[in-house]
């Protein structure tokens, strides 16, 4: 009869922990649940593009830019932190030659918005005069950063310069500047993951999803949102 018993305790204790593991789990299609994070029961995370459609996509990204140029060594210029998986990924799926190199920025504003004024924070390490470059960006929102950055590199006399990003938030822009490879276009929601962050968080997630914040963290983030920009500095990728 203990044994039983025991049996049965032991078969709920698994159920238990399964689905706790399921709820937890960055996400994908076991998730039925949006992520949340212990500690941050105001935040959640809805998938919105899964893992496999981004490595299906990325794929298709990659075909297409070297079919483009086809012959020439490219050289990729990552934007960081946001775009690191995605150049990771996007040069691995590329045939021929391949380099690339990494720049920083920084824009003022709150969390989720930027302010649209940029700085370079790193510069890259070598010259990109007379390479084929591809600015490989996550996502595109206002287009401020994408705009300084353009600016920044036609100056230094490249062969070509196109600009990947792998979302594209065109609801939100306030520049003309368009993307030559978009991955996905997104409507205005805040999203996070596969690098893109909220607060250096859920860069890790191997989705990209919508993030929900709860109605304290809102008021909070929008009394921010109006104090001096200078106090808000923050990483903008
Ligand atoms: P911009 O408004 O196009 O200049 O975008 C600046 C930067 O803001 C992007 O490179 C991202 O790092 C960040 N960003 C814009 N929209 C989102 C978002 O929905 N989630 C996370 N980061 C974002
Ligand atoms: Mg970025």
């Amino acid at each position: 009869m203990n044994k039983l018993w025991l049996r049965l305790a032991l078969r709920m204790a698994r159920a238990i922990v399964s689905i706790q593991f399921h709820s937890m789990s960055p996400s994908g299609k076991n998730n039925p649940v949006p992520l949340r994070v212990a500690g941050r029961e105001d935040e959640s995370v809805r998938v919105l593009i899964s893992r496999e459609r981004i490595r299906k996509r990325i794929k298709e990204l990659a075909r297409k830019i070297r079919a483009d140029f086809q012959g020439e060594p490219l050289h990729l210029v990552g934007v960081l932190k946001g775009a690191v998986f995605f150049l990771a990924d996007l040069a691995r799926q590329m045939p021929g030659e391949v380099s690339f190199d990494f720049i920083a920025v920084s824009s003022y504003g709150d969390e989720t918005h930027s302010s649209g004024q940029v700085r370079l924070t790193r510069d890259l390490d070598s010259s990109i005069e007379g390479k084929t470059v591809i600015v490989v960006e996550d996502i595109l929102d206002t287009g401020m950063t994408m705009q300084y950055l353009l600016s920044i590199f036609q100056q230094r006399k490249p062969k070509h310069l196109r600009v990947a990003a792998l979302l594209d938030k065109p609801e939100r822009r306030l520049t003309a500047v368009q993307a030559d490879y978009v991955g996905f276009r997104i409507p205005n929601e805040f999203v996070v993951g596969y690098g893109l962050d909220y607060a250096e968080r859920y860069r890790n997630l191997l989705d990209v999803g919508v993030l929900t914040i709860g109605k304290a963290r809102k008021k909070k983030s929008a009394r921010r949102k109006h104090k001096k920009a200078a106090n808000d500095d923050r990483a903008s990728s």
